[in-house]
């Protein structure tokens, strides 16, 4: 049996949820979901309800939490391990999910089930695949034109301390065996408190569970990326670079001040550039979630350019899910949103974030905003805060159709 497969079979991964509908409600994350992510991964038309949608390397929960919150989407499940199929299998029955297919097979193969699918999430595969393009290039075959597919994969800078006791166990010869898992934490026990793993444990949640142990530290198959390699990845795989799920950690917007001459170094930078910049100013990004799509699909249906003189006549701003705490007359507001970095907003750009209203175009919320200044101020500044809003997350766009 193929090493990979073997662990998976063993150490079925993530940890099985029983009730996912209890898990849902209990707040689980779920990056990268369709309908969640559905304003960044379709600025055009926002998430649609009928669509066809592939989970490949679903793992234990992944294909039935989709099939559960995408009721409408028709969804298809792949793994190698027959044992995690087996509790997506189990979920399938306990919340009568009819719209969700199971299959072991490789991804690598997708293109036999002789469909097209309009989204595809992969999160935590592709870098166990021997050949992680290959694994690319067969989802990518199987894409719709206008499809996304969304892709988590380790980031190289933040799992660090995880490669260093991946080295430190195969010098001491350990396997997948419950043994090993038990001197697995004892190791860890045993770390100084200055070890570099130490503050990635604070961070990590796989170091909570067996199978998140083996995962982490015992895996035999895995590679991580950087934001560099994530482009050369993308482009191997005949694919094009979307978006980021959390534009926020790869631009400087709230991570330096404008005023800064660094700021002023980084903006310099081309947009691949800054990302890979930020990538080595934040230091910890253990993973990257991101977007691609295929090169054929219209630029214009999907691109958040700033730099486009007629971007703010057609970019209806989307809040996603930001509030304002309301400050004193004249004071700064605080915009806060789950897993995005709060904003400090003076009065003059809180005043344009309440003009948001889901259809008023960039150029609308300017002109509507209640505000004492030359247009020309209000324009310069305006699209400036846009730009800073959608390069953190806290808003994305729906793009009208270019006349
Ligand atoms: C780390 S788990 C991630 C599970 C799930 N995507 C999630 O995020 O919860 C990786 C999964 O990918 C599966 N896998 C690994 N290589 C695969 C391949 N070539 N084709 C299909 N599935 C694969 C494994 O069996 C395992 O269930």
């Amino acid at each position: 049996m193929d090493k990979v497969q073997a662990q998976y079979e063993r150490w079925i991964y993530p940890e099985p949820v029983e009730d996912l509908e209890a898990w849902i409600a209990g707040g689980a994350i779920s990056a990268g979901d369709a309908r969640e992510c559905g304003d960044i991964f379709w600025p055009a038309t926002g998430y649609r309800e009928g669509m066809n949608i592939l989970v490949a390397g679903c793992g234990a929960n992944q294909a039935a939490r989709y099939a559960l919150k995408h009721p409408t989407a028709k969804v298809t499940g792949i793994d190698l391990s027959e044992a995690s199929l087996a509790h997506e299998e189990k979920l399938k029955t306990k919340h009568g999910l009819d719209n969700l297919t199971l299959h072991r097979m490789r991804l690598e193969e997708i293109s036999k089930l002789g469909q097209a699918f309009d989204f595809i999430a992969s999160s935590g595969v592709l870098h166990h695949l021997p050949d992680p393009v290959a694994g690319l290039k067969a989802l990518a075959g199987v894409l719709d034109r206008d499809g996304v597919i969304y892709i988590m994969l380790y980031g190289r800078y933040g799992r660090t301390p995880v490669y260093m006791m991946q080295d430190l166990f195969r010098r001491l010869h350990m396997g997948q065996t419950e043994d090993d898992v038990a001197l697995v934490k004892e190791t860890i026990r045993l770390l100084p408190p200055e070890h570099p793993l130490r503050p990635y444990e604070t961070r990590s949640t796989d170091m909570k569970f067996d199978s998140g142990l083996v995962d982490l530290f015992l895996h035999q198959q895995d590679r991580p990326y950087s934001v560099p390699e994530i482009m050369e990845f993308t482009r191997d795989g005949g694919l094009t670079f979307q978006a980021w799920v959390q534009p926020a950690f790869y631009n400087p917007d709230v991570a330096i001040p404008e005023n800064h001459p660094l700021y002023q170094r980084m903006e310099q930078l081309p947009d691949e550039e800054r990302w890979a910049a930020m990538e080595l100013f934040g230091g910890i990004l253990s993973r990257h979630d991101f977007c691609v799509c295929r090169p054929d699909r219209p630029r214009d249906s999907y691109n958040i350019d700033f730099t486009d003189p007629g971007f703010a006549g057609r970019a209806v701003p989307l809040s996603q899910g930001g509030t304002l705490a309301s400050a004193a007359a004249g004071r700064p507001a605080i915009l806060s949103s789950p897993r995005r970095p709060p904003m400090t907003l003076p009065p003059p750009l809180a005043t344009i974030f309440q003009q948001i209203d889901g259809a008023r175009t960039i150029a609308q919320c300017l002109e509507s905003a209640p505000l004492n200044a030359p247009p020309e101020i209000i324009q310069q500044h305006g699209m400036r805060f846009f730009r800073t809003l959608s390069r953190t997350g806290h808003v994305a766009f729906r793009l009208k159709e270019t006349s």
